[in-house]
């Protein structure tokens, strides 16, 4: 690896920190050492907190968050300050951290955009930039990130559409984009090439279209949370036929049609379901009742119709049962008093008929 020549181009605080005791030699030990002071000089850093650290008593790979490689010295392999009020821009340098493989600055009050150059961390397997208050979009040099593992952009406020280049991002095991303002459609192929997946949430966006196909087919996918979206369509059927699956929240789209019954429905391991708040029609797909580890069941604000069914009873762990609002007609069973877990029923604004089994009280 050539020695950046560029690195009398930075500004003279950083060279005469870099020429001092934080060793920033060796190959690449430079630019990563003029990298952390960049990224410290853009922060506002209210509580002096790198102020008081990242200062040249120590070597910077002893620097509070940041830890080097044991192979390749002086290089940084992973910069996690997760809480601590930092304040401020990511600097567009962080792309120089070649070695990066762990960039976790969750909740440190950062604003401004994601940078493009984040693109140029092949080695980044996990980014946490939750709780922050970064606007703009995702930056489509993302899908250059073919190591990553985990994308965590939770609760911020980026905006426009899922680049259609993360598909490139194959040993993608979780995204979390819940809480931002994405639009548009969630890219068909996104999830063609990403066999890894175990959680992905893309909740409390502005995302419209269908939901794509791929996704039933992600082998390993446990938690799936689309909810508070603008997602139409019917449900991919092969959705409800996913082995590992414990979390399905679709809550509050514009989701349209009925379940599959029983003979392509199988959600063997599935705890929390909720569909509510849609415009899904049909029967109580009879499928649940297969679904003997169901805790959370939660189909209201639905057109669901014909009865509340008896089978309901036979789910040992249910808890949370909520049928609201939809178009179920006949009686109350009384067997649900077999739930012996139930803590909330509801069954409110429908047109059941006869009277609430006192065994329910
Ligand atoms: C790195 O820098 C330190 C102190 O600045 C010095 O002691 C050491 O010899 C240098 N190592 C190399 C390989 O240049
Ligand atoms: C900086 O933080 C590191 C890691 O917490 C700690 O070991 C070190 O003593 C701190 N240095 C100073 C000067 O506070
Ligand atoms: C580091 O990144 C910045 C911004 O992306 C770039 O201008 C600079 O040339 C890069 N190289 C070094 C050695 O800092
Ligand atoms: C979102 O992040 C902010 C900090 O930026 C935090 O105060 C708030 O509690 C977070 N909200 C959620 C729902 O996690
Ligand atoms: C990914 O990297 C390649 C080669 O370095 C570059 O040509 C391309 O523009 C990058 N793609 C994105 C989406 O940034
Ligand atoms: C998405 O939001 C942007 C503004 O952030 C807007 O310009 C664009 O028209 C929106 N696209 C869709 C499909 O709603
Ligand atoms: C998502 O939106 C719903 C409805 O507005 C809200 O109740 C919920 O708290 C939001 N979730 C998060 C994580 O912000
Ligand atoms: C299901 O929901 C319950 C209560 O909301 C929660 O404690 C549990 O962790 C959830 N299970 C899964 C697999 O998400
Ligand atoms: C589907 O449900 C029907 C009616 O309850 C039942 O007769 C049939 O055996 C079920 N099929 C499977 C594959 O579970
Ligand atoms: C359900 O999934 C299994 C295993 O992934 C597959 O063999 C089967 O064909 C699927 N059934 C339907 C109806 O899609
Ligand atoms: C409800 O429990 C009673 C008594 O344990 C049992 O006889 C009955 O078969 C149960 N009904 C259902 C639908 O599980
Ligand atoms: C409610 O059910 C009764 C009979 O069970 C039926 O006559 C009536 O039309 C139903 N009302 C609605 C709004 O579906």
């Amino acid at each position: 690896m050539a020695l950046p020549i560029c690195i009398v181009v930075l500004p003279i605080f950083l060279l005469s920190a870099s020429a001092s005791s934080s060793h920033g030699n060796g190959s690449g030990g430079e630019i990563d050492l003029s990298t952390l002071l960049t990224f410290k000089a853009q922060l506002s850093d209210p509580l002096r907190i790198l102020a008081k650290n990242w200062t040249n008593e120590m070597a910077f790979c002893q620097w509070l968050g940041v830890k080097c490689s044991l192979r390749h010295r002086h290089r940084v392999v992973s910069l996690e300050l997760p809480d601590m009020p930092l304040h401020g821009e990511v600097t567009p340098h962080l792309g120089n951290l070649s070695f990066l493989s762990v960039l976790d600055l969750a909740n440190t009050g950062l604003t401004g955009p994601i940078p493009l150059n984040i693109g140029r961390l092949r080695r980044l397997r996990y980014l946490g930039l939750r709780d922050n208050s970064l606007s703009g979009s995702i930056p489509s040099t993302m899908g250059n990130l073919t190591s990553l593992h985990v994308l965590d952009l939770m609760n911020n406020s980026i905006s426009g559409r899922i680049p259609v280049e993360l598909q490139g991002l194959r040993n993608l095991w979780y995204i979390n984009f819940q809480k931002n303002s994405l639009n548009g459609s969630i890219p068909l192929d996104l999830f063609n090439n990403t066999p890894r997946f175990i959680e992905l949430n893309l909740g409390n966006n502005s995302l419209s279209g269908t939901i794509p196909n791929g996704i039933g087919y992600l082998p390993a996918l446990q938690s799936l949370v689309m909810e508070f979206n603008q997602l139409s369509g019917p449900v991919p059927q092969a959705i409800f036929n996913m082995s590992m699956l414990q979390e399905m929240y679709l809550e509050g789209n514009h989701l349209t049609g009925p379940i599959p019954s029983n003979k392509s429905f199988s959600l063997p391991m599935v705890q929390n379901i909720s569909l509510s708040l849609n415009r899904f029609t049909g029967e109580i797909p009879i499928g649940l009742s297969e679904c003997q580890n169901l805790e959370k069941l939660s189909l209201s604000k639905n057109f669901f119709e014909g009865i509340v069914p008896t089978w309901l009873a036979k789910l040992p762990r249910l808890q949370l049962l909520y049928l609201g609002i939809n178009k179920l007609n006949g009686p109350i069973p009384a067997v649900l008093s077999n739930l012996t877990n139930l803590l909330e029923l509801d069954l409110s604004s429908n047109n059941l008929t006869g009277r609430i089994p006192p065994e329910l009280g």
